[in-house]
């Protein structure tokens, strides 16, 4: 039997009622793991030490798992981690260990590099990956390690690899919640610039700026408040959390799930030795992050392959109110081509959103006024050594259907949400997001609270 407040009213079988929060812990630690001698630690004994500590955090990104990366996931059990990509000259360090499935995993190489301190040798750079941390809580996670060292080069070559993580989210993470947490070789007192490149450019928030400093940041040109490199025995978080470690985490929100952290933690205590030395040249750092779903737009699951461009509707209602569909168009023919749908605001104007090509055949269904389409079936198959999307049918709470495209064996179908919409409003398809070039390779819907 379940407790009366799960149930939800307008489910048809009792139902569980949408979980619209939650909170999730996220771990970035340079494991020092270019091979020794060479290596600033001592990755063969420390890196098995490492491995059984990492599963307490949800998401755990590493930098510099270089050439002990199989004793780094020997003991660790998240259900979701990256491929190497290689020892120190062939791979960039950076691995993802995740209790959440990701799509859409991209490994960037920097396009700038300074000969000092060896940061040309291998190709550094940074990872993108679209993370599922719930029903609609899907978050833009990034890895990082940027050039290292004190020379003007090094400084340069970090304002160029930090700002081209910003024009890479700025076309990826378009109003998408965004969390990027690595080793960024940047302090506020040097790399001012190179910093502000991810903080103007993506209207992100530096966690440690904002939990520890008020949202005050160090000031250029000043001394480096660096930590020392390592904390005896009982000394308390407040002063070890207190100075500027290059290790950074950054979030943002977006219109559909709000994330906030309050918490930044330097996990030294829990990293140590059996002689109570750190593990690596650098700290464990780790938030604990709160997400929530907006009670007026909501992303479903997309469906489909990793080609072509990203795309989603979500501009429309990040306008600042969520508008109706009144007519939606699809073309198909043996695949799914396009599909358009056309809003409108409540002070009456209108905007169309297509994406796809101009192949196949167009049908279009116009909604009445107290119509809208509460749920899409979308069907995936393989084309072309990739996955695209086949065919889509929209339903409307008249139940009328629109459909384009040939079905297929592997298909999924979404529903608008079960928890009451903002302002009592009923929730039914506003848009969708996905990745679209002359068709449709992936889809999912997007729900408005606005019928
Ligand atoms: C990983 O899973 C195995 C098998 O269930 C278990 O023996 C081991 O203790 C787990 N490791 C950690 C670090 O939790
Ligand atoms: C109507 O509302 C939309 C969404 O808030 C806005 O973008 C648009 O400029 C508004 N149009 C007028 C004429 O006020």
């Amino acid at each position: 039997m379940l407790p009366l407040s799960l149930v939800v009213l307008g489910c048809s079988i009792p139902c569980l009622a949408a979980i619209t929060q939650g909170s999730f812990s996220v771990l970035s630690y340079n494991v020092a793991g270019l091979p020794e001698p060479l290596s600033s630690g001592s990755p063969s004994t420390n890196t098995p030490l490492i491995s059984p500590l990492l599963g307490q955090f949800d998401i755990v990104q590493v930098q510099e798992d270089f050439n002990y990366h199989a004793a780094l996931y020997a003991s660790d059990n998240h259900s979701f981690r990256t491929s190497t990509s290689g020892p120190a000259l062939f791979g960039s360090g950076l691995n993802t260990l995740s209790n959440f499935p990701f799509v859409d995993l991209q490994r960037i190489k920097w396009k700038d590099c300074f000969i000092n301190e060896a940061d040309c040798l291998t190709p550094k750079g940074f990872t993108f990956m679209r993370v599922k941390v719930a029903d609609g809580a899907w978050v833009d996670i990034y890895n990082l390690h940027a050039d290292a060292g004190s020379q003007t080069g090094d400084i340069n070559a970090r304002k160029s690899n930090l700002a081209q993580l910003a024009a890479f989210a700025q076309t990826w993470s378009v109003n998408m919640p965004i969390v990027i947490y690595g080793d960024t070789n940047s302090r506020y007192t040097r790399d001012n610039e190179a910093l502000h490149s991810l903080l103007d450019g993506l209207n992100v928030q530096d966690v440690w700026i904002q939990v520890v400093r008020n949202g005050v940041e160090p000031l250029p040109g000043s001394p480096a408040n660096a930590c020392p490199s390592t904390f005896p025995s009982g000394t308390p978080q407040s002063q070890m959390i207190a100075c500027e470690t290059v290790d950074k985490m950054f979030i943002r929100s977006s219109a559909a799930v709000t994330l906030t952290s309050i918490t930044i933690t330097n996990e030294n205590d829990a990293f140590l030795d059996s002689a109570g030395g750190p593990l690596s040249d650098h700290f464990p750092l780790s938030s604990v992050i709160n997400w929530q779903l907006s009670s007026a737009i909501r992303l479903a699951d997309s469906i489909g392959g990793a080609n072509n461009d990203p795309f989603t509707d979500l501009s429309l209602a990040a306008l600042g109110s969520v508008p109706r569909i009144t007519s939606i168009t699809l073309r198909g023919g043996n695949r799914l081509d396009s599909v358009s749908v056309t809003v409108q605001y409540t002070n009456g104007t209108t905007a169309t959103a297509t994406h796809g090509g101009q192949g196949g055949l167009p049908s279009t269904l116009a909604l009445q006024s107290n119509e809208f389409i509460t749920q899409a079936q979308i069907c995936s198959g393989s084309h072309l050594s990739s996955t695209s999307v086949f065919f889509l049918r929209v339903t409307t709470n008249e139940g009328h259907t629109l459909s384009a495209g040939k079905s297929t064996s592997d298909c999924q179908t979404v529903t608008v949400p079960t928890d009451v919409g903002e302002a009592g409003k009923a929730w039914g398809l506003v848009g969708f997001w996905g990745r679209s070039g002359s068709e449709v390779e992936r889809l999912g819907a997007i729900w408005g609270a606005s019928y």
